[in-house]
């Protein structure tokens, strides 16, 4: 298959990228820069140049297509404590999502989308299922990523989404890479409460076998959760951080971790749990990684 990649330079694309050329699919990746672009060269893709505020530079990646996989994502908002930012990036998801849509709209070509568990959770202290109905954008700008596949599926487009829990390798590690940087500028690893809320997660290799089977074998309209961990409890993630980098552990009230986390506080005390039972079954998919506090024990 010809499959363009978006987010084909990141963290998970690069991954995905790998996974799809070793089973002898042809990779267009989308690069911001040549110089980006190299890393997709070296490992036998081809690189499209464009961005995520071109439109026109995502239509023609895309429709010379037989599927698309989307990973891309502006994320300096979501990290540096600006809220605004980070609703503005998951409007122009929505828009990149919709252009996508566009061009594949009258095929059977497959669109995989990038979403997150937390969308999912929406039964309180229940595990997210691939099948539960999604919050709104109005509580949480990223759903705007599900409320424009369920506009382009509508519309007749073949398109699944990926929701992906904390990815991780031993250097990032989703949301919990933020807390990491928090603990070494505070010199306190914090958790709410008695910290017994959970965080699910997958490693990265495992995550990108999910995009690579959602592709070939995905149906239209589904929802596959790229979850290994269930959850993993807040207070034995600070636990490891605090241990590998030498500082305490310590909980914290609601209160006080608005304060010392910033716009994350209002995430670290969430218990958030995701399934991946069904989405196990439906693509065969057995994750094998290393688990997250394995390899948060390898931090420095
Ligand atoms: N990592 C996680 O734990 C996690 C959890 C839940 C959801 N997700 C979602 O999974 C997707 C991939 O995440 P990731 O961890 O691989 O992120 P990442 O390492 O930050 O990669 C983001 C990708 O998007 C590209 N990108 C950023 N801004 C762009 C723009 N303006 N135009 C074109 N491309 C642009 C980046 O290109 P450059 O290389 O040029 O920067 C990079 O290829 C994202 O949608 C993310 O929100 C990730």
């Amino acid at each position: 298959m010809r499959v363009f990649v978006t987010g084909a330079t990141g963290f998970i694309g690069y991954h995905v990228v790998q996974d799809l050329v070793a089973a002898g699919h042809e990779v267009l990746g989308l690069a911001r820069s040549k110089e980006k672009g190299q890393a997709l060269i070296e490992v036998g893709a081809h690189v499209h140049l464009g961005a995520l505020e071109d439109p026109e530079s995502l239509r023609t990646g895309a429709v010379g297509a037989d599927g698309v996989i989307h990973l891309a994502f502006i994320h300096d908002g979501a990290f540096a404590n600006d809220f605004s930012k980070f609703t503005a990036n998951c409007e122009l998801d929505r828009r990149v999502i919709e252009t996508l849509g566009d061009v594949l709209a009258g095929s059977d070509r497959p669109l995989v989308v990038t979403s997150g568990t937390g969308v999912a959770n929406t039964v309180p202290d229940q595990p997210a299922v691939e099948t539960n109905p999604v919050i709104s954008s109005k509580m949480f700008p990223r759903a705007a990523t599900e409320e424009a596949v369920e506009s382009i599926a509508a519309g007749g487009v073949n398109v699944s989404v990926v929701r992906l829990p904390q990815v991780h390798d031993p250097v990032k590690q989703g949301l919990v890479s933020p807390l990491i940087g928090i603990a070494r500028q505070k010199g306190v690893s914090a958790y709410v409460g008695d910290g017994q809320n959970r965080w699910p997660a997958v490693h990265v290799s495992d995550a990108a076998r999910v995009y690579k089977l959602a592709l070939e074998k995905g149906i239209a309209g589904a929802k596959y959760h790229a979850v290994a961990e269930e959850g993993v409890t807040l207070r034995e993630i600070a636990e490891v951080v605090g241990r590998r980098l030498k500082i305490p552990a310590k909980s914290v009230s609601q209160e006080e971790a608005n304060a010392h986390f910033g716009w994350v506080g209002m995430l670290v005390g969430r218990n958030v749990p995701a399934s991946s039972a069904l989405t196990q079954q439906q693509l065969n998919w057995q994750p094998t990684g290393p688990g997250l506090i394995a390899d948060l024990e390898k931090l420095n």
